[in-house]
């Protein structure tokens, strides 16, 4: 058994006595070379989580900063061994603390690591950022502007428990941004309005979109190819509803645009340039799959199919006889539904009104 003892800014004398003692008498004790400087017991630092394993033994204590079990090293312990607990206040408890927020209005972001994303925001909703260094406050003010957001406010907490806890500049590495978001939203329902994308015509409209991301069912954490990305419109609203995406698109402009489009509307979104199916061998397994170009590429569907464990949706858009052909031809051997949309919108004819038909779209949608 491993035990995990969160301890703050405030050190050794914010301590229990129960993590005092589990500190102080530790086989082995474990720690940030920071974290170790705040205990009056000699221990043994680590830099990186490789480093951890290798040293781990059992009936050590390992520190951790603040609640282990919120973005911390206990969590990542948990996954694979036993571990005991003994947490201390989170930098979120703090923050919410000072600024006299409910920890349960606040939706925590963090973008420690790799992530470069806030989600989707609302007009005043509160964002607790977890900050990997000094630099991500202006991080987050860029993201806040990709997003039409830069009216928000920001609060910048530094070294929060410690003896130097401040509020502004200068920023700590040790952070917490507290944005209070002003901005207008967008939906989180499928079925964004076109120019939400930056588009060139080319891309699955609104309707059709809605429809489509209905059929591909998306859920939080799951994975979709969105093939023949396009604008990244259909992958983009799938990320919104939480899951994650791999882009592929053959054309270097139109997966540049994919990564703009998600920017702006507060996904991530993994865009990998190149020709289906060839591209696709590269990808982890989807749990949906959406091929909205290159339906009538050799191997194309056959990849797709493949690829797709029990459960796994794939939906196919067809607008020409030639892929409608090979949809009617997969429908035969493989089930699932075919459904025609024919769109009508409005438009100017003189003065009066008109309608206008809208490319008809042939979809089939199929579970594995
Ligand atoms: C009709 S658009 C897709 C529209 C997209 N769903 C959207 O909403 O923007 C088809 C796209 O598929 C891409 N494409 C076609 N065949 C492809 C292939 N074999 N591999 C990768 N991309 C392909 C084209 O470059 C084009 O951008």
């Amino acid at each position: 058994m491993i035990t995990v003892v969160g301890i703050g800014a405030d050190g050794w004398d914010g301590l229990t006595p129960a993590a005092q003692l589990a500190i102080s008498t530790a086989p082995l004790l474990l720690g940030a070379p920071r974290q170790l400087a705040l205990v009056p017991v000699p221990g043994t630092p680590w830099t990186a989580l490789s480093e951890l394993d290798a040293l781990l033994a059992d009936d050590c204590v390992v520190l951790a900063s603040g609640d282990p079990m919120h973005y911390g090293i206990g969590a990542t312990l948990a996954r694979a061994r036993e571990v005991r607990v003994i947490p201390s206040v989170s930098s979120i408890s703090l923050a919410c603390a000072r600024l006299g927020w409910a920890q349960q209005d606040v939706r925590v972001v963090s973008l420690v690591g790799r992530a470069r994303s806030l989600g989707p925001l609302r007009d005043a909703e509160r964002l607790l950022v977890l900050a990997a260094d000094a630099s991500t406050p202006e991080l987050v003010a860029d993201l806040l502007a990709a997003q039409g957001f830069s009216a928000s406010s920001v609060r910048v907490l530094s070294d929060l428990g410690g003896p130097g806890e401040r509020e502004g500049e200068p920023f700590g590495d040790l952070n917490v941004i507290a944005v209070e978001c002003a901005g207008a939203a967008l939906p989180s329902v499928a079925g964004l309005p076109d120019d939400a994308f930056e588009n060139d015509g080319q891309i699955t409209k609104r309707e059709v979109r809605a429809v489509v991301l209905a059929l591909l069912q998306p859920f939080p954490g799951q994975l979709l190819w969105d093939v023949g990305a396009g604008t990244g419109s259909v992958g983009i609203e799938w990320a919104r509803a939480g899951g994650t995406v791999a882009a592929v698109e053959r054309d270097t402009g139109k997966a540049e645009r994919v990564l703009r489009n998600a920017s702006s509307l507060g996904v991530l979104v993994d865009v990998l340039v190149g020709e289906a199916p060839d591209a696709l061998s590269s990808l982890a397994q989807p749990d949906a799959v959406f091929v909205g170009g290159g339906a009538t590429v050799p191997g194309l569907l056959d990849a797709c199919w493949d690829a797709l464990g029990p459960d796994g949706r794939l939906v196919v858009n067809a607008v020409t006889a030639e892929s409608e052909a090979v949809v009617l031809a997969w429908q035969a051997k493989h089930g699932g539904s075919l459904t025609r949309l024919s769109v009508q919108r409005t438009a100017p004819v003189g003065s009066f009104t008109g309608w206008k038909p809208m490319t008809t779209v042939t979809i089939w949608s199929v579970t594995r």
